[in-house]
């Protein structure tokens, strides 16, 4: 189906120009009833279109509709179990859906009491309204999140939704994305070049084959080495892009200006900022023959956008990301980003309808501040070079395990600690390593992985013996929210 994300401060007759079948309210952070809390026009309530809010969104519509939402719940984040209200029949959460099931929760305030009209069929230990509806109203909202992996009768909910209770058909398909997006490539970049900086992702990765779909030859390749990537990547890199994708592609070795430019920093924000700067510096500077270059591909994707801030300055900034808060103000590039309404699943599959091979379209993703964002404190090339080789022997041993699909991302992080260990009868004091492994469909939330303990033996015993400098292992068992993905 086809979908548009639109500011919540849109007004009932701009919606109504766009004549949408459905309509979604999101979740967000804030509580309806801070200041400045996000709200919609009240006449959407009344147009007929049929609405489904949810988390944030459910919580509006009680609040808005005349129910009451209760602060000081003591909130619940990840897995819930869900019960439907005896006695209640649900036209959303419909009866071939078991009575009780798991939901994932992200959510401190609780809406307590229904508007007249609605009612309550489903409720989690502290979310007594859990589900509420009102069929004749075409109002439906769900204080849990249906559209995540973790919830498993979400997508039938969301179904259900859409195609029984609002009757879209499913006709939108992955190739109209890329017919569109090149005649909107096409159309922002006539004949000028454009480059594109490649990070080893597979973000970057689909931008370039879509732009080089578009405009063929007038795209040329970057690869900015920034001295944070992982163990052997520049190399493959290099390799998988002139090989599978003919793309011209210009090498930059820059790591030493990366280390320099670090240097003395530890605060999260403040390395991304450093990193983003210097990795459009560096482009600019080293576009090798490409002098009348007026454009750069970014594989910034929906997620990176929302968490950055969203476009309307609307969600929180959870972290800048290198694709979009990073950047300097001052840029001479324009962007070209052909991914930015996409999320990783369908990235993913966009870059299999455009040929892409399998290694690089199931890559791990691997943030554009490359592993600056997963060692703590300062930044050193000691530090890069413990780093690498943990983080490689933790994706081995997740290869060998055959986790590679099941696993969003495993990695291993290099906090600023260190602490006393024994080997060898020797006193060691050095450094730990985490393992982080989660589960995801789109990175929004995830969940960590369950690991079989004799795989984590494995990486642990190969971490401390291979990897000089390090001494103890541990696992990060937390899930995204409360924590994110990344450790910074
Ligand atoms: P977090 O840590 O926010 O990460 O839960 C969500 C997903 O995004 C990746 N990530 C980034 N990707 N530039 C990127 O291109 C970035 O600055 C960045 N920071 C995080 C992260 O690896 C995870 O898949």
């Amino acid at each position: 189906m086809y979908s548009e994300i639109v500011p919540h401060t849109i007004t009932a007759a701009e919606i109504a120009a766009k004549n949408p079948a459905a309509i979604i309210l999101s979740g967000g952070p804030k509580s309806v009833h801070v200041e400045g809390a996000p709200r919609l026009d009240s006449k959407v309530y009344e147009s007929g279109v049929p609405i489904l809010g949810i988390c944030y969104g459910a919580q509006l519509i009680a609040h808005q509709l005349g129910g009451e939402v209760g602060r000081g719940s003591r909130g619940e984040y990840g897995r819930a179990q869900m019960t439907r209200i005896a006695g209640s029949t649900s036209t959303l959460f419909t009866s071939e859906l078991p009575d009780v099931q798991e939901v994932w929760m992200s959510h401190f305030d609780a809406i307590s009491q229904v508007p007249a009209g609605f009612t309550a069929t489903a409720s989690t230990p502290e979310a007594p309204v859990a589900v509420l509806e009102n069929a004749e109203r075409k109002i439906w909202g769900v204080q849990y999140h249906p559209e995540v992996v973790h919830s498993p009768f979400g997508a039938q909910v969301i179904e259900n939704f859409l195609h029984n209770l609002a009757g879209c058909d499913a006709s939108w398909t992955m190739g109209s994305v890329i017919d569109e997006q090149i005649a909107l490539i096409r159309a922002q970049v006539g004949d000028k070049r454009v480059i594109c900086g490649l990070s080893g992702g597979v973000d970057s990765a689909v931008a370039a084959a879509l732009v080089h779909r578009a405009i063929g030859a007038q795209l040329t390749c970057v690869y900015v080495d920034t001295g944070l990537m992982r163990k052997g990547e520049s190399d493959q890199v290099v390799e998988t892009f002139k090989r599978n994708m003919g793309i011209e592609l210009i090498h930059v070795d820059s790591g030493a200006k990366f280390f320099d430019g670090l240097k003395g920093t530890t605060e999260p924000e403040a390395k991304r900022k450093i990193i983003g700067e210097l990795f459009v510096r560096v482009f600019e500077e080293h576009t090798g023959g490409v002098t009348d270059a007026e454009f750069l591909v970014q594989g910034t994707l929906y997620p990176d956008l929302i968490e950055s801030g969203g476009t309307d300055g609307t969600a929180s900034v959870i972290k800048s990301h290198h694709n979009v808060g990073g950047l300097p103000a001052d840029m001479t590039l324009k962007l070209v980003e052909p991914l930015r309404a996409l999320f990783k699943d369908e990235v993913r599959r966009l870059g299999s309808e455009l040929g892409l091979p399998d290694e690089i379209v199931w890559r791990q993703p691997f943030p554009g501040p490359g592993l600056g964002v997963r060692i703590i404190g300062e930044v050193t090339p000691d530090k890069v070079a413990i780093l690498q080789e943990a983080d490689a022997i933790v994706r081995e041993e997740i290869r060998l395990a055959g986790l590679e699909r099941e696993i969003w991302q495993a990695f291993a992080v290099l906090p600023d600690i260190r602490s006393v260990g024994v080997m060898g009868d020797e006193r060691t004091y050095a450094y730990p390593i985490i393992i982080r492994a989660v589960t995801s469909d789109d990175a929004m939330t995830a969940d960590w992985a369950r690991l079989p303990f004799d795989l984590l033996e494995r990486m642990s015993s190969r971490i401390i013996s291979e990897v000089d400098g390090v001494n103890r292992v541990a696992y990060d068992i937390t899930s995204k929210p409360p924590g994110t993905i990344e450790w910074e």
